[in-house]
């Protein structure tokens, strides 16, 4: 395993700080870390060592010598860049907007739809990473709507500066107290947030229902890390808030907490679980279930979810070549 060949793009960034330190942990040793010509040259840790940072370029990226790539560059980056790698032969999870609601390119949570990255190995060997918000979301939604079918979500979010990139992370660390403030500084559809319809789209896309009505609030709050999200579930059938729980409890990848507890971006950050707590009946629908979770964005928002794709898609192509 620790052979693979592997290139994390976007080293220097947020997510791809988290990804190196994650593949450290792993075991993974053959890692080259890419960014801009901006800090090419430049070095970043991994593990007990350091790499150097080199430019990303299609050359550098197209020339066959990488088995893997993760990217987490931003949209435009990532559509300049992915096609050369894959092209090149490597295996690529993208972690930008580039690919997620494109018709064809699987968008994969591992716990939810971690088959689909076969589809990836049919074509052109490219997966997406969903959203920091989706990521979490799917994986309490898909359990409840085993358990009793989804008819209509409400989401609101608090989202942490992290999502926005290391700068804003430098930001916050530089202000007062007294400056924080609730921020909405996503791009505007109509009424809409970009982030809210991402929100609803990539939901939608991964669990497979189309039609699932969705309506989210995405707000971001001055904290460093971890996304929360509160969360009211209408459901088809009548479950109760243990037989919520109980589902929740057999999740992969969710930890259900209970009163005294209850999730917070400062219990998630660091961990790999998305937390969830609260759960209780919403007596404001038929078959209405409330709950409240926390997750690690750079974690499984981001870095870890883009490392299980990336491990799957590693366990699928060796079943086919030993086929
Ligand atoms: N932060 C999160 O929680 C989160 C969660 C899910 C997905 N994502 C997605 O992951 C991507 C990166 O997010 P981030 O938060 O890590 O951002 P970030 O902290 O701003 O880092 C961006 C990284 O991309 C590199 N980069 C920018 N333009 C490039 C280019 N043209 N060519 C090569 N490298 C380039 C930067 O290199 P330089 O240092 O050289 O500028 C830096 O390493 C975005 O698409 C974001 O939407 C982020």
């Amino acid at each position: 395993m620790t052979a693979t060949r592997i290139g994390v793009i976007g080293a220097t960034g947020a997510v791809g700080t988290i990804t190196l330190g994650l593949l450290a942990e792993r075991g993974y040793d053959h890692v080259r870390a890419f960014a801009s010509a901006r800090s090419a040259g430049g070095r970043v840790r991994f593990g007990d060592t350091e790499l150097l940072v080199e430019e990303a370029t299609p050359e550098a990226l197209g020339a066959g010598d990488l088995d893997l790539c993760l990217f987490s560059v931003g949209t435009s980056a990532s559509r300049a860049l992915v096609p050369h790698a894959a092209a090149a032969g490597a295996l690529c999870v993208d972690k930008s907007s580039a690919y997620r609601l494109v018709d064809g390119y699987p968008l994969v949570v591992p716990e939810v739809n971690g088959g689909r990255v076969h589809d990836a190995l049919d074509r052109d060997r490219i997966v997406a990473n969903p959203n920091c918000c989706t990521i979490p979301l799917t994986c309490v939604l898909k359990p409840l709507h085993e358990a009793a079918g989804l008819a209509r979500v409400h989401v609101a979010t608090y989202q942490s500066v992290s999502g926005a990139g290391a700068q804003r992370m430098e930001q916050l660390r530089g202000e007062e107290a007294a400056e924080h403030d609730l921020v909405m500084d996503w791009s505007w559809q109509g009424d809409e947030s970009d982030e809210e319809a991402k929100l609803r789209a990539e939901t939608r896309k991964i669990l497979e229902q189309p039609e699932l009505p969705i309506s989210a609030t995405c707000v971001r709050v001055p904290v460093m890390v971890g996304h929360s999200e509160a969360v009211w579930v209408e459901l088809e059938e009548d479950l109760s808030a243990d037989s919520a729980v109980e589902a929740l409890r057999e999740a992969p990848g969710v930890r259900v907490l209970e009163l005294p507890s209850f999730p917070t971006p400062a219990a998630a950050a660091g961990t790999d679980d998305v937390l969830v707590g609260r759960v209780r009946k919403d007596t404001a629908s038929e078959h209405g279930i409330a709950l409240y979770l926390s997750c690690d964005n750079l974690r499984k928002g981001a870095a870890l979810n883009a490392i299980q794709i990336a491990e799957l898609m590693l366990a699928g192509a060796a079943e086919r070549a030993a086929a």
